[in-house]
């Protein structure tokens, strides 16, 4: 294991190729729906973390995928979290107006752009994962790329991010219980970190019970970074999240810290991100990378 000094620089460097990556699949801001392509362009571009991308691209690499067909996914992975976010961030939902260190998408152009991005976003996600049949060579990777498209739907979907925002909504403003809440997290936050960590190692030929392996590790670390955004939003400091603290008190959300309080919830965040080290540990020919970048994270401040 590297140093933390290291560490950082790799992953400056990382991130920078992860958002080189993303940047080649953006939509073009021009011709008669321009401003859509702006508004979906600026959410894109906002900065974040890049943490899916990141990790899908980290997993493949782990199971020794060295060419360029996760490139797609990568950037359809990002733009289906942005999506989330805006539609997230709008009156209707949590009704934010401040996201990634910028006024939220709504904010600037509008609701009905914010809800037409969201959706364009959406949708040009499946435009862009499409273009890695065109890097497939040869039948094997042609269905692992269909593979990832099924893994890829089913994560955001109506059983995945889309259902657990939905169960969120719904619990808004009462309280929630414990198994609840654990499910709600599971689908609206892991599930496209389950996507991330699984996509990577479907398109390199990693094996079924190792594809489980990635799924459980994406499942522990998912819960984890909720928890932790569940803290941020208490103790965090708005210019570094770059989004506003409290959001979930003032829409009368049950957290992890409304229930178990902040330590507490420090203490299972921790479990669970050493669980997730645990079973990246025993998986591909890795560098460590993946198993750092977790424990990494639990000293996030954004
Ligand atoms: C925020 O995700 C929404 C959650 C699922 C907690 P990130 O914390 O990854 O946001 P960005 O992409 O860095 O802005
Ligand atoms: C959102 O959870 C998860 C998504 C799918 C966007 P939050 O509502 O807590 O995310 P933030 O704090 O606004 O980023
Ligand atoms: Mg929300
Ligand atoms: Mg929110
Ligand atoms: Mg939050």
């Amino acid at each position: 294991m590297e140093n933390s000094v290291d560490f950082e620089r790799l992953l400056e460097e990382k991130i920078e190729k992860t958002e080189a990556c993303i940047n080649k699949y953006l939509p073009r801001e021009e011709g008669p729906a321009k401003k859509l392509a702006q508004a979906m362009g600026y959410a894109m571009q906002a900065g974040g973390k890049r943490l899916r991308p990141l990790i899908l691209g980290e997993s493949y690499a782990l199971f020794g995928g060295r060419g360029r067909i996760a490139e797609p996914f990568m950037a359809a992975l990002e733009m289906i979290h942005t999506h989330s976010l805006i539609h997230d961030d709008l009156p209707a939902l949590d009704n934010d107006d401040q996201r990634r260190g910028r006024k939220a998408t709504h904010v600037v152009f509008g609701e009905a752009m914010g809800i037409l991005s969201g959706d364009a976003l959406l949708n040009y996600a499946y435009e862009v994962a499409l273009h890695s049949f065109d890097l497939a060579e040869g039948s094997g990777e042609v269905s692992r790329v269909v593979l990832s498209l099924q893994i890829l739907a089913a994560k955001t979907g109506l059983y995945g991010m889309l259902g657990g925002q939905s169960v969120d909504v719904d619990c808004a403003g009462r309280a929630a219980d414990k198994e609840m809440l654990e499910e709600i997290y599971l689908k609206k936050t892991a599930a496209l970190l389950e996507a991330a960590f699984m996509i990577g190692a479907v398109l390199a030929g990693a094996t079924a019970a190792q594809i489980q392996g990635m799924e459980q590790a994406g499942r522990k670390f998912g819960l984890a970074f909720q928890i932790q955004d569940d803290i941020l939003d208490v103790t965090g400091s708005e210019e570094e999240l770059g989004k506003p603290l409290h959001s979930d008190e003032k829409n009368g959300k049950t957290t992890y810290v409304t229930i178990y309080g902040i330590e507490e919830a420090k203490t299972q965040a921790e479990k669970l991100s050493r669980e997730a080290v645990e079973l990246l540990e025993g998986m591909g020919q890795g560098d460590g990378f993946l198993p750092q970048l977790v424990i990494w994270l639990l000293t996030r401040k954004k």
